[in-house]
């Protein structure tokens, strides 16, 4: 019984702590999202934390020659396999996101 207990209460610590640690996420929705937030949430997958995985054929971001406009609309729309995020995200967000995933070529 102890036993159990000892083990199971750091778990829920950890969801509780990580539940913690997401709410800030929503209440920027509306005003300034974070890009980099974003990005770990919905690119992060098929692009890699550098912008170069290429998973599922996704492109190498810091090799995009696409204008911020061009992205802008890529991600909102979507392209090939990459889903469309414009019923996702908030405008606002897709731009953060956008302009986080430009500064990943400039790091270099
Ligand atoms: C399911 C995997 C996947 C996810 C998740 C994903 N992408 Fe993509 N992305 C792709 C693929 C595949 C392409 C290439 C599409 C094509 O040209 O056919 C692409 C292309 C792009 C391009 C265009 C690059 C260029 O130069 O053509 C941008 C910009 C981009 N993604 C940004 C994002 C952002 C921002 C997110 C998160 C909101 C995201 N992607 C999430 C798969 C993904």
């Amino acid at each position: 019984m102890i036993r159990k207990a000892s083990v199971i209460s750091p778990l829920v610590l950890l969801v509780i702590a990580c539940g913690n640690a997401m709410a800030p996420s929503p209440a920027a929705a509306d005003g300034a999202p974070k890009g980099a937030q974003v990005y770990k949430m919905h690119c992060e997958l098929c692009h890699g934390a550098n912008g170069k995985l290429g998973f599922n054929d996704a492109k190498d971001l810091t090799a995009s020659v696409l204008s911020r406009a061009e992205m802008i609309m890529q991600v909102s729309n979507g392209k090939g396999k990459m889903m469309p995020y414009k019923n996702v995200l908030t405008a606002k967000e897709v731009e953060a996101v956008v302009d986080y995933t430009r500064t990943l070529g400039k790091t270099r």
